[in-house]
């Protein structure tokens, strides 16, 4: 079966989260977000007492924890050995660990197993750091949503999160396994003075353009 997939990529606090659950829902996809399954596994590794800078010790977690992946009301889930962290996904120290576990080789190639597997049998807008340039290359479908770093923080704050966004940012973009990149077929919009709405009606018209929505 060939589905279709509609990648979402950006730094963080950038607006992903919210344009890609909103245009899921207006194009009727399912929506999955990547981060949403490094930040649980950061949440796993830290409640189980294991060293996130012991990479070994956090790989050798994983691969004996049963991870399954889901979908609710078309919106992903994750549980961890039975265990759904949803609440505890946006703890600082689940913001403080998540770039040091999503930088470990195995432990991106355990999850985008699970992130392929979603795209197997349905259509789904997935969003994160690489889906674009590296869970699916192949979609024509590709979207890199900035902001100014200034929009960004303000944004994180009015959330109510502390979360050091910059430090993650540089950890995402130069780590060696799947940096955070604009893939080279990626429709970049700048969200700094765009609504959601008109950040996802500028996708939706891409996507017309591409003969993917016909109406
Ligand atoms: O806070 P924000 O929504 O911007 O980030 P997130 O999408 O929840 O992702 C949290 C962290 O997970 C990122 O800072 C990356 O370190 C990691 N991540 C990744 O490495 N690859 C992805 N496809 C998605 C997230």
């Amino acid at each position: 079966m060939t589905t279709r997939i509609v990648a979402i990529d950006g730094p963080a606090a950038s607006g992903k989260s919210s344009v890609a659950r909103e245009l899921a829902r207006q194009i009727g996809f399912d929506y999955v977000n990547s981060g949403a399954m490094y930040r649980a596994v950061t949440w796993h590794v830290l409640q189980r007492g294991i060293n996130p800078a012991d990479s070994n010790a956090v790989v050798r977690l994983l691969e004996e924890s049963r991870i399954d992946c889901d979908l609710v009301q078309g919106d992903s889930r994750i549980s961890i050995d039975g265990v759904d962290p949803a609440e505890h996904l946006r703890d600082d120290r689940v913001n403080e660990e998540v770039s040091r576990i999503s930088s470990i080789p195995r432990v991106r190639e355990i999850l985008v197993t699970e992130m392929r597997g979603y795209a197997k049998d349905r259509d789904i807008v997935m969003e994160g750091r690489d889906i674009g340039s590296v869970v699916f290359p192949e979609t024509p479908y590709k979207f890199y949503i900035d902001a100014s770093p200034e929009v960004r923080l303000r944004r994180r704050i009015a959330q109510g999160h502390r979360d050091q966004i910059a430090a993650r940012d540089r950890v995402d973009s130069s780590r060696r396994a799947s940096p955070l990149i604009i893939a080279e077929d990626a429709l970049v919009i700048d969200s700094s003075n765009l609504t959601i709405e008109g950040v996802v009606g500028e996708i939706i018209g891409r996507l017309k353009m591409k003969g993917m929505i016909i109406s």
